[in-house]
C-alpha cells in the first residue's frame, strides 16, 4: 500500500511524536510512514525518542541558518529532499513565515493544547495555555488539530477533543491530563486522516 512520508518538527521532550511512534507500530497508522524528524533545539529529547525508533533525524536551528529566512529556506529544501508529503508541528516552538506556510498549504498540521479558537494564538504555547483557561475558570478545555496557515493557530480545524477541569487542578496537572486525555489520541488519528486525504489527492 502506499503511504504519505511524514516528517515530525519537534523542540522539547517529543511526547506527542511517541504516539505517533506508538501509532504506527501499532498499524493505527496505515497510510503513513514516519520518515524524517527535524529539531530546532540540539538537546530536544524527541530526538531521542526518533533515535531509539529509527527514524532519520536532523537538527536545524535559526542561529546555524543565519536567521528566520535561512531557516525556513533550509528546512523547505530538507523536506523537499525526503519527498515528505505532510509536516506535524508536535511541540514545535516557533512560528513559520506566511511563505513557507504557503509554500506547504494543505500539507501542515499542528496539534495545539486547547479547544481553539480559547487560549490560542501568539504568546500561547506550553503551560501558558492552561495557566489561562484556570485564570479564565473554564470548565471544559482539550487539545485542537488544525491545518497551518499564516495565521498562528488559525488555520482550519481537523479534530478537536474536550478535557474536564478538576477543582484542585494547576497548570501542571492540566497540561498532563490534556496530554493524556486529548493530544496522544488526536494527533495519530488527525495524521492518519490527512494522510489517506493527501494520498487520495496525489492519486488524482
Ligand atoms: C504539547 O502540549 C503540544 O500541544 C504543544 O507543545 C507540547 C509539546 O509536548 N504544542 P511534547 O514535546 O510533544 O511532549
Amino acid at each position: 500500500m502506499k503511504k504519505a512520508r511524514i516528517a515530525v518538527l519537534v523542540s522539547g521532550g517529543g511526547t506527542n511524536l511517541q504516539a505517533l511512534i506508538d501509532a504506527e507500530k501499532a498499524g493505527k497508522l496505515p497510510h503513513g510512514v514516519l520518515a524524517l524528524v527535524v529539531s530546532n533545539r540540539a538537546d530536544a529529547y524527541a530526538l531521542v525518542r526518533a533515535n531509539n525508533a529509527g527514524i532519520e533525524s536532523a537538527v536545524l536551528t535559526r542561529k546555524d541558518c543565519g536567521g528566520q529566512a535561512g531557516f525556513e529556506e533550509r528546512l523547505a529544501a530538507l523536506l523537499e529532499e525526503k519527498q515528505i508529503d505532510l509536516i506535524i508541528l508536535a511541540g514545535f516552538m516557533s512560528i513559520l513565515g506566511a511563505d513557507f506556510t504557503g509554500r506547504f498549504a494543505g500539507r501542515i498540521i499542528n496539534i495545539h493544547p486547547s479547544l481553539i479558537p480559547s487560549f490560542c494564538g501568539k504568546g500561547f504555547y506550553g503551560l501558558k495555555v492552561h495557566e489561562a483557561a484556570l485564570n479564565y475558570g473554564v470548565k471544559v478545555t482539550g487539545a485542537t488539530v488544525h491545518y497551518v496557515n499564516e495565521i498562528p493557530d488559525g488555520g482550519q480545524i481537523i479534530l478537536q477533543k474536550p478535557v474536564m477541569i478538576r477543582p484542585g487542578d494547576t497548570p501542571e496537572l492540566l497540561q498532563r491530563r490534556v496530554m493524556e486525555q486529548a493530544e496522544w489520541k488526536l494527533l495519530p488519528r488527525a495524521a492518519e486522516l490527512v494522510c489517506r486525504k493527501i494520498l487520495k489527492e496525489k492519486e488524482g
